[in-house]
C-alpha cells in the first residue's frame, strides 16, 4: 500500500505546477518547488475522523499523524507548529511541515489516504459585454431578464482585490443573501458588492499584483462610465454579471499559488456558501485527477452545487496542452474579441499594415501621424542587437523580432520600433504596453513584409499612424495562440476545453498603486481573463434558475454556444484556419440563448464520484478523496462514454462506438425535439431515437449515438461533427468528436 501511494505521489511532483494563467512576459518568475531544505509543505489525505464533531476534533485527528518531534533538529517544535492548516470541506486533510523520511512514517498510519507536496502554481472589460451580445437599457436581453446576476456569489481565488475600485462600488447591488456566512475579515471597502475577503497568503486581502482585481471585475465588475486604457479602449466597463456579489480568496502572492493555500481558500468558499467559484490557475497537464488537489477540491465543491469555472491555460497551441481537464470542472480556453487599438503602419510604397499599439499618439482630429522615418532592418540583427549604437538607431524606425531590447532602442534615439511576434503566434498579438506610441506590434507575417520591403527598398520608409480603438474587426472570435488544446490525455473520451470566452487584451479593473499601473484599467490576456467572463455568464445562469445543478448550468453554456461567428464563417484558431473543437470547445459562449437552453444534460454528484471510481484505480480510495460520497462499491459503473457529458468525444474507429446520454426537459412542458446530425461524409454520426418528445417540465429521454469513421484520412487526428436537438423554439447543440490516437 504505501509503496503504491509513494509512486502516486512521485508522479504528482512530476506534473508541472498550477499558475496564473495570464501573460505576464515582465514579471516571470518560477519559484522552484523543491526548497533547499529537507522539510518542505505536504498535503496530507486522511480517511475522515470517525465522529464529527466539528473543527477541533479535526484538528486533534489531523495532528494524531504528524511525528512527535523527537530529534534535536526540531527540539520546541510540537506537532502543532507542524501543521500549517486542516481541511475539512475540500476533503479531510491537513499541510504540514515534514520532512521525506516523516512523510513515510505518516503513510504507515492507519487512515492516511494519500501525500501531495504543495506545489506552486504560476499565474496562468469595456467592450466585452457587448460582444458578447449584453446591452444595458435596453430593457430585453439576458442582463434584464437575469437582473444583472442579482443574489449571486461569485467566489474568486486569486491575488486579492483592490476593494476602493469603482468597478467594486455597490450601487444597484442588493445586501448578499441571509445564507452567505462569509464576512471580510476586517477588509476595509467591503460593501454589498464585495461581500468576502480573506487571504491565506500575505497580510490582507489586498491586491499588489492586479491579476484579482482584473478577474474579479470581469466577471461581477458594476458599471464604471468612461474607463480607458491611456486613451484607449474607452467606454463603460462593466463584469458580465455587475450586480452579483464578489467574494476574494487570496490565494496567491506575487505570481505564484500554492497549491496548501488554494486548498484552503477553496475550503472557506465552501463553507462561506459561495455559488460559484472563478479559478484563473492552472497547472500544466495532470497526471491523474486523484493527483491533483485542485479537481479533488473542485470535485467536493461540485458535489455541494457550487460551479467550479477554472482556466484551460496558456500552453497552446500544442495538442492535449489543456489543464483542469476533470470534467466536473468548466474549463474556459481564450479567443479575440471584434477590437483592436489600431496603429497603422504606412510603407513608402503606398502599402498599409494594421498594427495594433498601447501607447497611441491620441488627437482629435486628423489622425495623428508619427511622421515618415527612415526603415531599418537587419538580417544579421533579427532582434535589433544593435548594441546601443545612437548612430545606428537614432532616427530611424526598426523593425524588430522577439527579444528586442525596447526600452533600450528608443533610449538610443530610436523613432520607433514594429515589433513582430513570432510564427508560432499566428494573427495572435498579445499586446503589452511599452510606454513609446513608437512602438507597434504587429504579426508575424506584416513582419515578414516589413522586413522584405526594408530588404529590397532602397531609402524605404514608414510612418505610424494611430486610430485608437476599432471595433467591428474580422474575423473575430479568434482562438489565441497560447490558449491550452485538449484531447484530456487522462480523459480523451470528455471534450476538453468546454467553452471559448474571450481572453485577449481585455480592459478591466486595475489597482492604482501597482508597478504597472497607468490608473485605474489595464489591459491583459490569458485563459486567466476568459476564465472570469464565463463565471458571470454562470452567476447570469444561476440567477434565473437557482435550482439547476452545476452540470446542467454547464450543459446549458455549452449547447447554446456559437459554433460560428456572427456572419456565420467557422471560428478560426490563431493561423486563421478552421478552429477545431479541441481549441474551442463547444464554441464561443453566448450568454443570451445559456439562459434558455431548451434540454439539458444533467449530471449528479454520485453520478460524477462513480465516474471517478472508473477513471482512477478501482480500489476504494477513489472514494475516500471525495469526502461524504459512497465508497465506490456501492456507486454505479459509469464509464467515460456514460458519463451523461454535453458534448460527445468518442474514439476514431471503423467499429461504431455508441454512447448513451440522457437530457432533461427544462423548455415548454410539451415540446417536440428532432435531430439535426452534420458530420464530413467521413464520419458517421447514427441518432436513435431520432425525435423526442416531452410532455412534462423535469421529464427525461435516453438517447444513444453511435460514431464510426468511414475513411476519415489518416493524417486527420480529430473528425468532428454535431448532433443538434432543434425544437421550435430551441436547438440543443453538442459537438460530436472523434479522436485518433485515443491516449
Ligand atoms: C521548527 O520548524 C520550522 C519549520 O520546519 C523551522 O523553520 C524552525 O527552525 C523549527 N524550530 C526549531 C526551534 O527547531
Ligand atoms: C483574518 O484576519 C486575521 C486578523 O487580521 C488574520 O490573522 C487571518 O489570517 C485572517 N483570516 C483570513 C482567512 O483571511
Ligand atoms: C556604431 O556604428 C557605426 C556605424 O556602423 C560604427 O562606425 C561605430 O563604430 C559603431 N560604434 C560602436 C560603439 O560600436
Ligand atoms: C511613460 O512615459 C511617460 C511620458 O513619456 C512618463 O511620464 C511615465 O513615467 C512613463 N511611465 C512608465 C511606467 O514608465
Ligand atoms: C486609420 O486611420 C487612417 C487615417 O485616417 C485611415 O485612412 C484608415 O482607414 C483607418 N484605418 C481603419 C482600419 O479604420
Ligand atoms: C467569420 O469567419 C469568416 C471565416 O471563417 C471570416 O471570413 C469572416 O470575416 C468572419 N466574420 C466575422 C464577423 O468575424
Ligand atoms: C464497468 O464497465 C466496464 C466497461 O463496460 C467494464 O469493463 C467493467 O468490468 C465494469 N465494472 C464493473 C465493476 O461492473
Ligand atoms: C445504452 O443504452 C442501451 C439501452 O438501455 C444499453 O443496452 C446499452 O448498454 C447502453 N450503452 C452504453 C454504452 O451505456
Amino acid at each position: 500500500m504505501a509503496l503504491v501511494l509513494f509512486t502516486n505521489f512521485l508522479l504528482a511532483t512530476l506534473s508541472p505546477t498550477p499558475a496564473l494563467s495570464y501573460l505576464n512576459p515582465g514579471a516571470r518568475k518560477w519559484r522552484d518547488a523543491t526548497e533547499s531544505s529537507s522539510h518542505r509543505t505536504y498535503i496530507v489525505l486522511v480517511e475522515p475522523p470517525r465522529s464529527n464533531v466539528g473543527e477541533d476534533f479535526h484538528r486533534q485527528w489531523h495532528e494524531s499523524f504528524l511525528p512527535r518531534s523527537r530529534s534535536r533538529s526540531h527540539a520546541g517544535n510540537s506537532s502543532e507548529t507542524r501543521l500549517l492548516g486542516s481541511y475539512t470541506e475540500v476533503f479531510s486533510g491537513f499541510a504540514a511541515r515534514l520532512t521525506e523520511a516523516e512523510v513515510d512514517a505518516v503513510a504507515k498510519k492507519p487512515g492516511f489516504v494519500r501525500a501531495f507536496p504543495d506545489r506552486t502554481l504560476q499565474l496562468a472589460t469595456t467592450h466585452t459585454p457587448e460582444f458578447l451580445g449584453l446591452n444595458k437599457g435596453t430593457g430585453t436581453g439576458i442582463w434584464n431578464n437575469a437582473d444583472y446576476g442579482k443574489g449571486v456569489i461569485i467566489g474568486v481565488l486569486d491575488t486579492g482585490i483592490h476593494a476602493a475600485h469603482p468597478s467594486f462600488d455597490d450601487h444597484g447591488v442588493p445586501p448578499p443573501p441571509a445564507r452567505w456566512k462569509g464576512s471580510c475579515n476586517g477588509t476595509s471597502g467591503c460593501n454589498n458588492k464585495l461581500i468576502g475577503a480573506k487571504w491565506f497568503v500575505g497580510g490582507d486581502a489586498g491586491d499588489e499584483v492586479g491579476h484579482g482585481t482584473h478577474t474579479s471585475s470581469t466577471a461581477a465588475g458594476n458599471f464604471v462610465a468612461g474607463a480607458s486604457y491611456k486613451g484607449v479602449g474607452t467606454g463603460t466597463a462593466a463584469g458580465i454579471a455587475p450586480a452579483a456579489h464578489i467574494a476574494m480568496y487570496k490565494v496567491c502572492s506575487d505570481e505564484s499559488c500554492d497549491t496548501s493555500a488554494i486548498l484552503a481558500g477553496m475550503d472557506e468558499a465552501i463553507k462561506d456558501g459561495v455559488d460559484v467559484l472563478s479559478v484563473s490557475l492552472a497547472g500544466g497537464m495532470s497526471a491523474g485527477f486523484d493527483l491533483d488537489p485542485i479537481a479533488i477540491g473542485a470535485f467536493t465543491a461540485v458535489s455541494k452545487g457550487i460551479t467550479v469555472v477554472c482556466a484551460a491555460g496558456n500552453k497552446g497551441p500544442r495538442m492535449s496542452s489543456i489543464a483542469n481537464d476533470a470534467p466536473w470542472l468548466l474549463t474556459v480556453a481564450a479567443g479575440s474579441v471584434d477590437r483592436s487599438f489600431d496603429a497603422g503602419v504606412y510603407l513608402g510604397d503606398g502599402r498599409r499594415i494594421d498594427g495594433e499599439a498601447l501607447t497611441q499618439l491620441l488627437a482629435a482630429k486628423p489622425k495623428p501621424s508619427s511622421g515618415r522615418y527612415p526603415l531599418l532592418f537587419s538580417k544579421a540583427r533579427p532582434s535589433c542587437d544593435y548594441e546601443n549604437n545612437r548612430s545606428v538607431v537614432a532616427g530611424k524606425i526598426l523593425v524588430c523580432g522577439a527579444g528586442a531590447k525596447i526600452h533600450s532602442l528608443i533610449d538610443a534615439g530610436a523613432a520607433g520600433v514594429l515589433l513582430s511576434s513570432a510564427e508560432l503566434n499566428g494573427y495572435t498579438t498579445v499586446l503589452r504596453d511599452y510606454n513609446s506610441s513608437g512602438v507597434v506590434q504587429v504579426t508575424a507575417a506584416d513582419g515578414k513584409v516589413l522586413r522584405d520591403y526594408a530588404s529590397e527598398t532602397k531609402n524605404s520608409v514608414v510612418s505610424i499612424t494611430y486610430n485608437s480603438t476599432l471595433l467591428g474587426v474580422r474575423p473575430a472570435p479568434v482562438v489565441a495562440w497560447f490558449s491550452s488544446r485538449g484531447p484530456s490525455n487522462i480523459a480523451p473520451g470528455i471534450l476538453k476545453p468546454d467553452i471559448l470566452a474571450p481572453g485577449l487584451n481585455i480592459l478591466a479593473a486595475w489597482p492604482p498603486k501597482t508597478k504597472s499601473a497607468t490608473g485605474l484599467f489595464n489591459i491583459i490576456s490569458g485563459t486567466s481573463m476568459s476564465t472570469p467572463h464565463v463565471s458571470g455568464v454562470v452567476a447570469l445562469v444561476k440567477s434565473l434558475h437557482p435550482d439547476w445543478s452545476p452540470a446542467a448550468i454547464k450543459s446549458a453554456i455549452l449547447t447554446t454556444a456559437d459554433a460560428v461567428n456572427s456572419t456565420g464563417g467557422p471560428i478560426l484558431d490563431e493561423k486563421h484556419g478552421k478552429a477545431d473543437a479541441c481549441a474551442t470547445g463547444a464554441g464561443h459562449v453566448n450568454p443570451a440563448r445559456a439562459a434558455d437552453p431548451g434540454l439539458v444534460y444533467d449530471i449528479t454528484a454520485d453520478e460524477f464520484a462513480a465516474y471517478m471510481c472508473w477513471v482512477q484505480s478501482p480500489d476504494a480510495m477513489a472514494a475516500s478523496l471525495m469526502g461524504s460520497s459512497l465508497p465506490c462499491a456501492d456507486l454505479p459503473n459509469i464509464t467515460e462514454a456514460q458519463l451523461n457529458y454535453p458534448t460527445i468525444a468518442v474514439p476514431l474507429r471503423p467499429k461504431p462506438f455508441t454512447v448513451n446520454r440522457t437530457v432533461t426537459n427544462v423548455g415548454p412542458a410539451e415540446s417536440t425535439y428532432t435531430v439535426k446530425v452534420e458530420a464530413p461524409a467521413t464520419l458517421s454520426v447514427h441518432v436513435s431515437p431520432q425525435t423526442l418528445c416531452f410532455t412534462k417540465v423535469g421529464e427525461k429521454k435516453v438517447f444513444s449515438v453511435s460514431v464510426t469513421d468511414h475513411g476519415v484520412p489518416e493524417e486527420e487526428l480529430i473528425a468532428e461533427g454535431s448532433l443538434s436537438w432543434v425544437s421550435e423554439k430551441h436547438v440543443v447543440r453538442s459537438p460530436v468528436v472523434a479522436v485518433s490516437p485515443w491516449a
